[in-house]
């Protein structure tokens, strides 16, 4: 009995079908042991059913030979266990009982045996429902693993799905980012340019310029730090702010720009404070947009107004509108609907990237605001900015009736 141990289990060899011979009687034990080397088989022996289930994860049988009446834990119980609980790989089952006991044999098939065996062992009649056993084991293995090839394929596909998808939009707030990145950095410029051209002894004037300077480069840290948000999958950050405050430090940003083309500028502010909920430096961005493409719709002057006037809702708070029209070019009623599309544009090669608008509208629409357009080609147009306002203003004009 060269590899048998009393109520133990041995390894003999890796490569050889592993046979668990579950049995309370030490005789069976052993004859079915012996009979297992003769054929080839890597056997480990259990005394019981409850000593079987415990030693399954390390085995990992290829068949189980099951007595049914067993101490402790029986033959039913552990074909019980064994069909129930899915933790449990797969293990074809061969109940053992004595030649007359027809009702344990057809009650263990019931519960999931895969064939039977009567004492005494026939090694002939052991090999081949031990052979169909291992075939039906291994066909059902193939199956496993290619399920789970299958699984890993889909897995890997969906990761790939959303890491596209992921990168494709990270694409889109990139070239946003580095769109409006760009209109700040012209800005600097054009303060740079200013500083150079004036009086270097009008100290005062340099200071202030150094300051817009300073304020400028924060806006631009500003909007790199939405994109590393945006990688990290967090939200921009919105507070109660009063939209004067975006609108005036966008017009600060331009007006220089844009009075050298003979533009004058109309500011109607809002007697009181407007409050909204928001992100200063996207609402910034948006005004910074519209006031550009103004411009650039005006080279030879005209006249740029913003206007600020509360729309009362009936049933939520009222709205911020915002107006702001100029005297430009207009834009053609045929392409109206196409100017919020990224990379439309009617300018040159070089001069206009079409982002602008389509920025505006993203930043608009996550403030839960609505963007309109009119324009008459040749006289002008005005853009209508809504946002929920947080608080009804106290002023004479408004009037919620
Ligand atoms: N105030 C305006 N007057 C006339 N046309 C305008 C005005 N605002 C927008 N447009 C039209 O909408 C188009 C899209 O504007 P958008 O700001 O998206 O891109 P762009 O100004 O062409 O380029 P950039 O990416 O530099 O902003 C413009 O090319 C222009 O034809
Ligand atoms: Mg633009």
């Amino acid at each position: 009995m060269n590899a048998y141990r009393n109520g133990g289990f041995e390894i003999m060899s890796n490569a050889k079908p592993r046979i668990l011979i579950v049995d309370d009687q030490e005789f069976n034990r052993i004859v079915l042991h012996d009979i297992m080397i003769t054929l080839s088989y890597q056997p480990f022996v259990a005394k019981n059913g409850r000593e079987a289930l415990d030693c399954l994860i390390d085995i990992k049988p290829d068949v189980m030979i099951l007595d049914v009446m067993m101490p402790v834990m029986n033959g039913f119980d552990v074909l019980s266990h064994l069909r129930k609980d899915p933790s449990i790989e797969y293990v074809p089952v061969i109940i053992v009982s004595a030649l007359d006991d027809v009702e344990s044999i057809s009650k263990g098939i019931l519960l999931g045996a895969e064939d039977f065996l009567t004492k005494p062992f026939n090694q002939t009649i052991l090999k081949t429902r031990i052979e169909s056993c291992l075939f039906k084991k291994k066909m059902h293995d193939m199956e496993l693993n290619r399920r789970y090839e299958l699984e890993r394929e889909l897995s890997e596909a969906k990761s790939q799905l959303m890491h596209s998808d992921r990168l494709a939009s990270m694409g889109q707030v990139a070239a946003s980012v580095a769109h409006d990145v760009n209109n700040k950095i012209a800005a600097i410029i054009n303060r740079v340019a200013l500083i150079a051209r004036m009086n270097a002894v009008v100290d005062q004037k340099i200071h202030i310029n150094l300051q817009k300077i300073d304020s400028i480069c924060r806006g631009s840290s500003g909007l790199l730090r939405h994109l590393l948000d945006f990688s990290r999958g967090e939200q921009v950050e919105m507070r109660e702010l009063d939209i004067h405050g975006p609108i005036e430090n966008a017009l600060s940003l331009v007006e220089h720009k844009i009075s050298t083309k003979g533009i004058g500028i109309k500011f109607n502010r809002w007697e009181s404070p407007l409050k909204m909920t928001g992100n200063s430096d996207q609402l910034e961005q948006v005004f910074m947009n519209l006031f550009i493409n103004a411009g650039d719709a005006m080279e030879n002057g005209g006249s740029l107004s913003i206007s600020l006037s509360v729309v009362p809702d009936n049933s939520h708070m009222p709205f911020i509108k915002i107006e702001c029209a100029d005297t430009g070019t207009g834009i053609r009623a045929e392409i109206l609907d196409k100017i919020f599309l990224p990379f439309f544009t009617t300018k040159p090669k070089g001069k206009g990237t079409g982002l602008g608008m389509y920025i505006i509208k993203q930043i608009v629409d996550a403030h839960t605001g609505k963007i309109h357009v009119t324009s008459i080609p040749d006289k002008g147009t005005t853009f209508t900015l809504l946002f929920p306002s947080l608080s009804i203003p106290s002023s004479d004009n408004y009037d919620p009736k």
